[in-house]
């Protein structure tokens, strides 16, 4: 028995007023730093009902810590929100699940947001997730990350019950997003679409979402990055990084995501940078086990960055995005590279990617791919 789980999508210019036909009461609003200084809080405010109350919690960092997220927990219990949105990137996203849990659950240890223990949450309130960022995916998705305190390490939640309730893709969150996150963000998305298509776990529902995601971003990357403020384009982008996220999250990741979260963790790197960097080399790693499924996404993507091999297409099209494309062009020297070669591939081979990868990988594997990712081909 297989499930295919979404949350209720809104979609395209103007979703946004959608929060405007919802009894909003008590709105509890997760957001980080930058956009409660940006004019995007505003759009947000404009479409909530003028009598709800409002809290918001506007200092979710990038990695949050369980301990950064619920520094105002006992607050919120007290404010009581009947909705909790989660208003930006992955970090503020993810966070708003934890907390939309953890109001209703003030029993509940976090590590036992786990897909096998029902929780009985929605007692009090609802989930809405509002992506400022084309890419995480974290709206569609039932999992949140949580970085470790102190450690490299970060931990993977799901529970079905902390999918959204509704996610709202409104392009127009989007036109202003600098072009360095539009571009690490899509590439992540792309991550997120071939990763789910060839995992272990994929079906035909993720598989379908996959090739759709690929089709929207690879198509109009080129036009949002040279004219940002182009609506139809980035809602086509945006549209297809949820499509990836509702791939993968219905099946699961791979090596790229493991590699790739393994050395963001030890550099601080922006993680659809890292990601992408890896991908071209597992795509050959895994070539000859997902073939036919390679070929049919090197047929999706436009052909004037068609190659006769799937990675070589990607590797050209995340270089006419002025994607990085190696370890080395993410201003890692050799010498700190190879001191940290042994962590970084023992964190790698901890990953879930590992086990959900369509061919079965060894340490040495990882550290051939880490190597051999080093430097960009020539
Ligand atoms: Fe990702």
């Amino acid at each position: 028995m297989w499930f295919f789980r979404s949350p209720e999508i809104i979609f395209g210019e103007d979703s946004l007023s959608f929060l405007k036909d919802l009894r909003i009461n008590r709105c509890l609003v997760i957001t980080d730093n930058f956009l409660l200084k940006s004019g995007l809080l505003d759009k947000l405010f404009r479409n909530l009902p003028e009598s709800s109350k409002r809290m918001v919690i506007g200092d979710i960092s990038p990695e949050p810590t369980f301990r950064e997220m619920t520094g105002r927990i006992e607050e919120i219990r007290k404010f009581n929100p009947d909705y909790v949105i989660g208003f930006g990137g992955g970090s503020s996203m993810d966070t708003s699940k934890i907390l939309f849990a953890l109001n209703e659950r003030p029993d509940l240890d976090v590590y036992d947001i786990t897909p096998l223990v029902p929780l009985g949450l929605r007692k009090k309130s609802r989930l809405i997730a509002i992506p400022t960022t084309s890419g995480t995916g974290s709206e569609c998705s039932w999992a949140a990350v949580l970085s470790e305190e102190g450690e490299k390490r970060k931990s993977e939640l799901a529970s079905p019950e902390i999918l959204p309730d509704y996610a709202i893709l409104d392009p127009d969150l989007v036109v202003s997003l600098p072009k360095e996150q539009t571009k690490n963000t899509a590439a992540d998305a792309l991550t997120h679409a071939i990763e789910g298509y060839v995992s272990s776990w994929n079906n035909p529902f993720s598989d379908a979402m996959s090739e759709k995601a690929i089709d929207l971003i690879s198509s109009n990357i080129e036009t949002v990055l040279k004219d940002p403020e182009n609506i139809d384009a980035r809602n086509s982008v945006h549209i297809g990084a949820s499509m990836a996220g509702l791939s993968f999250s219905n099946s699961q990741i791979g090596l790229a995501h493991a590699l790739g979260h393994s050395l963001g963790a030890y550099f601080k790197l922006a993680h659809g940078k890292t990601v992408a960097l890896f991908l071209p080399n597992v795509i050959d790693f895994n070539y000859n086990v997902s073939a036919q499924k390679f070929e049919k996404l090197n047929s999706i993507v436009p052909e004037r960055y068609r190659k006769k091999k799937f990675s070589d297409t990607l590797r050209g099209l995340f270089r006419s995005m002025g994607v990085e494309g190696s370890i080395e062009e993410c201003g890692i020297t050799r010498k700190e590279f190879e001191q940290n070669l042994d962590g970084l591939v023992s964190l790698a081979s901890e990953s879930t990617g590992c086990l959900t990868n369509p061919r079965e990988s060894s340490t040495s594997d990882i550290r051939e791919l880490f190597r051999n990712s080093y430097a960009r081909l020539r």
